[in-house]
């Protein structure tokens, strides 16, 4: 990495928080990190002895000691927290989903373009070395044009009570299929089921229609009985699937099946999976690497403001599909 290592702040020491404490301080970057939890607070202080703390995100962005921050706290919490710190002149990695509206999005995007601060979303899958595989075959050509692509997110748990199961899970599925398309979906149709609570979906199921012909869907749901984390994609020359359940050789796999004609009659020719090769990293080092160098260098990530809205747009879209039981047109 060129430039200084900036000293950084963690806001949000739960669950996933966690995995960015250990990992800005592997990178020698964590200056402080903050929970609401007083107690959450002093149970991980002794773990990070040099990091300074807080109770409240809030107060760390207003110490003054970080020039940047991860923003790991509940979905509901993103927009505020965010605007705090870039209103102090901080540079803001905020976990996904970015916020929970279009509007506040893009105003975010605005504020840090002016004050020319980096402002990152933690779409993760767009560093995990399976995604880069599964996009390379698409951009190479190696799966022909790209017909059919459908991404399963379903677990038992994480339960949340804010926000449902399609803006918990599906801001990961929804930025692959971007990336892989392109493009922004033309048409969503999307259903929901609510099981434990009539306010927060369960289970979403989304369709995407694209202008090209592409079509896509994005299953997700906390009421599973097992993992799957499954994206599939069929193009017009090969098949390949990414299985992050699976151990780091089988995770991707390719399947250069053939459908021709025989007169009139479809035909079918099997091949065999052939396992594709990829790298062995940690999609979130790679991520948290890539937020210091943006901050040192100036430059971009991948997942950067405007990408983060365009997941947006289509997460308000299927929200808005789901409310009124119709198909939602983006323009
Ligand atoms: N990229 C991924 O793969 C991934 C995976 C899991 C979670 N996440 C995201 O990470 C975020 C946190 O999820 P989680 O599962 O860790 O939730 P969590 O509930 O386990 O942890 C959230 C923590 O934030 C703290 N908090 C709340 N308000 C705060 C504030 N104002 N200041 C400081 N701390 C505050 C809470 O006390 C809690 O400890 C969510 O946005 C979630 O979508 C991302």
């Amino acid at each position: 990495m060129s430039g200084a290592i900036p000293p950084v702040g963690v806001i949000g020491a739960g669950h996933w928080g966690k995995n960015h404490l250990r990992n800005f301080a592997a990178l020698g970057a964590l200056a402080a990190f903050a929970d609401a939890d007083a107690a959450t607070v002093s149970g991980l202080a002794a773990t990070y002895p040099n990091a300074k703390t807080f109770v409240g995100g809030e107060k760390l962005i207003d110490s003054g000691i970080v020039k940047a921050v991860v923003i790991a706290s509940p979905a509901v919490t993103h927009g505020a927290l965010a605007r705090r710190a870039l209103e102090a002149g901080l540079h803001v990695f905020v976990e996904k989903p970015l916020c929970l509206d279009v509007a506040e999005a893009e105003s975010l995007r605005d504020l840090a373009n002016r004050n020319g601060r980096v402002l990152m979303v933690g779409h993760l899958l767009l560093y995990h070395p399976a995604f880069l595989a599964m996009k390379r075959l698409v951009d190479t050509g190696v799966l022909g044009d790209l017909r059919y692509i459908y991404s399963n997110r379903l677990s038992l748990g994480k339960i949340r009570r804010e926000e449902n199961a399609l803006w918990s899970f599906a801001p990961h599925d929804i930025s692959m299929i971007l990336a892989l398309t392109g493009q922004l979906p033309s048409k969503v149709v999307a259903t929901g089921g609510h099981y434990l609570d009539s306010k927060v979906a369960d289970t979403t199921l989304s369709h995407l229609t694209f202008t090209t012909g592409v079509q896509a869907h994005v299953f997700v749901s906390w009421l599973h009985p097992y993992k799957d984390h499954r994206m599939v994609v069929v193009g017009s020359k090969a098949m390949a699937v990414f299985d992050d359940t699976r151990k780091l050789a089988e995770k991707v796999q390719l399947y250069r099946h053939g459908v021709g004609w025989n007169e009139d009659l479809p035909v079918v020719s099997r091949a065999e999976a052939e396992p594709v090769a990829i790298e062995d990293t940690e999609p979130l080092r790679v991520e948290c690497e890539t937020f210091l160098k943006c901050v040192a260098t100036g430059s971009r990530p991948t997942s950067d403001a405007e990408e983060g809205i365009r997941v947006l747009r289509v997460l308000d879209a299927c929200q808005r599909a789901i409310a009124a039981g119709a198909a939602v047109k983006l323009s």
